[in-house]
């Protein structure tokens, strides 16, 4: 007699493959990369050439003691993971919701966190050297762009 032609043996064979298909499909949602970009294609290129305007000089500027700079370098460890190339990294913070307005992971929340493990620039390692911090005017800038760009995004 084959016990796996038992009904206990096809209940174990069941719960089996059913645990098998779950775990495919766990597997196959976090590969899946998440898309925060609802916007038109006409809109995605106005609102690049704005932040190309506005924004992106501040960002690249200070080389590696500035956002850019520091996050296109290869040492450093961050899910922001930037090139330096504009139109690879513009489409690249939409789609993956660096612009959300009050998202504590947004470029802006980041910048203005009072957590000093968490607050962008972060501290430099010699105490007597200061990162620059965006100014009122700059971070000013930053906001308005994040409500101008979700309020283009398709609900
Ligand atoms: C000297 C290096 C350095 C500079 C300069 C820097 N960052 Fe970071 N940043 C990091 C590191 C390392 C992390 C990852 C650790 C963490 O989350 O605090 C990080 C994390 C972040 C995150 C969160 C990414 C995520 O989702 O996990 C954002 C957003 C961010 N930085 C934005 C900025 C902005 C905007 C600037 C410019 C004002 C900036 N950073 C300047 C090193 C830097």
């Amino acid at each position: 007699m084959n016990r796996w032609r038992g009904p206990f043996g096809w209940g174990l064979f069941v719960v089996g493959i059913s645990t098998l298909l779950i775990f495919s499909q766990l597997e196959s949602k976090a590969q899946q990369e998440p898309n925060f970009d609802r916007l038109s294609a006409e809109d995605r290129q106005a609102l690049q050439k704005r932040f190309a305007k506005e924004l992106w000089p501040l960002l690249t500027r200070h080389e590696r003691d500035g956002c850019v700079g520091c996050h296109a370098g290869a040492k450093t460890v961050s899910a922001l993971r930037m090139t330096g190339d504009i139109d690879k990294d513009f489409p690249m913070l939409i789609k993956q919701g660096f612009f959300i307005p009050d998202d504590a992971g947004s470029l802006l929340a980041r910048m203005l966190d009072k957590d000093p493990k968490r607050i962008m620039p972060p501290p430099a390692k010699d105490p007597k050297f200061k990162r620059p911090h965006w100014t009122e005017k700059e971070l000013a800038l930053l906001r308005a762009f994040v409500v101008d760009l979700d309020k283009k995004q398709k609900k």
